[in-house]
């Protein structure tokens, strides 16, 4: 299997999973921080794994970038955040919105999503993403008053540290790797 596992990380939530599927795929992770090119030409599949801030993906343009270059290679982006964007149909719609405007349609067609929870790191949280979360919980605290649960989840968890990363919910981006790889296989033959 010759699969390549991509990702970024903030707080290590997203890396964990990433380190996890190179364990499991025999691959190691590419860090899209670090700036060499990591053309994609040749992989079986290559697997983006990327952490949702404010509704939007991290490092999404750079995988618009890569996957435009490598028009052959099966594309997975699986993300990791706060929330089940699997149960969560509103926030899921609005993070791929974003992705759709954000990439060349033939790349956002090619994607096999897939969602991951992360967590919430308090102590570690930079200035700049500490200050977002007051926001944020100024806003929710408003919309809990009128009856929203998702806001009054979002309250009740406020300044609380967190971890939801979880290796079997990673059983079904293996299961896409393994299908690619067979298909190959069997194209082989
Ligand atoms: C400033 C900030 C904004 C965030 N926005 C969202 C969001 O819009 N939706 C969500 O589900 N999670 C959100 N999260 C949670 C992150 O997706 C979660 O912490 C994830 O695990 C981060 O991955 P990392 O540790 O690899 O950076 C946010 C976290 C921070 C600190």
């Amino acid at each position: 299997m010759n699969s390549l596992v991509l990702f970024r990380s903030e707080y290590g939530h997203t890396e964990k999973y990433a380190q996890w599927l190179g364990e499991s795929l025999s691959t190691a992770p590419i860090d899209l921080a670090d700036r060499r090119p990591t053309p994609l030409i040749g992989a079986d599949c290559a697997i983006f794994v990327l952490p949702v801030y404010a509704a939007n993906l991290t490092a999404v343009k750079r995988v618009g970038q890569l996957a435009e270059a490598a028009p052959e290679v099966p594309i997975a982006i699986a993300t990791v955040s706060m929330n089940d964007l699997n149960s969560d149909t509103n926030g899921r719609e609005e993070v791929l919105g974003k992705c759709k405007a954000a990439l060349p349609a033939p790349v956002f067609k090619r994607i096999n999503w897939f969602h991951l929870r992360g967590g919430l790191d308090y102590e570690r949280m930079r200035f700049q993403h500490r200050m977002l979360m007051r926001m944020m919980y100024g806003m929710m605290r408003q919309r809990a008053k009128k009856g929203d649960e998702k806001a009054q989840k979002f309250c009740d968890s406020y300044g609380k540290s967190v971890d939801f990363t979880d290796r079997e919910l990673l059983e079904p981006v293996l299961e896409f790797a393994r299908s690619v790889n067979d298909r190959k296989g069997q194209a082989n033959v």
